[in-house]
């Protein structure tokens, strides 16, 4: 079946219950998509479809058309100057780092539905997971990015 990832058709061999998480890894070749926990609760595998941070591990390929546009933490800007991007690097924000691409997929479309969002906001839309508990960088961060993008 065909997929768009990250502005390009790609096409993907591969069992239509296959997780659109194996088939962006394993056949597609971008691996900053992280496998957490496999069941939709830690948010390490979120990608955008169409603009919506979505769980990526269980999700079927068979529930995407090629019409419905998937991007990944690679796509999120050309040459990762991203606002978030930079915010991440500037304050250090990754301890171990493998939450933080499912991290700031999810802050990127947060910002998008909510460009300057409060604090009780990102607690409650920011429901990935950090087992390095970096969360209060996390924010900081994220309203970093918010700052200066204005
Ligand atoms: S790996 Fe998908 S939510 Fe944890
Ligand atoms: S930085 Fe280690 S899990 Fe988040």
């Amino acid at each position: 079946m065909k997929l768009n990832v990250n502005g390009r058709t790609v096409e993907v061999d591969a069992e239509p219950d296959t997780p659109l998480l194996w088939a962006i890894r394993e056949q597609i070749g971008l691996t900053g998509t992280k496998y957490g926990c496999g069941v939709a609760q830690c948010g390490a595998c979120t990608v955008h479809v169409d603009g919506v941070a979505t769980r990526s591990c269980s999700m079927p390929i068979s529930a995407f058309t090629e019409t419905q546009k998937i991007v990944t933490i690679e796509g999120l800007s050309p040459d990762s100057t991203h606002a978030l991007q930079k915010a991440w690097l500037d304050l250090d924000v990754p301890q171990c780092g493998y939450c933080q691409s499912g991290q700031i997929m999810a802050a990127a479309a947060l910002l998008k539905a909510s460009p300057n969002p409060t604090d009780e906001e990102i607690h409650r839309e920011m429901s990935n997971i950090c087992r390095c508990g970096t969360y209060n960088r996390i924010r900081a961060a994220i309203k970093q990015a918010a700052t200066a993008r204005g």
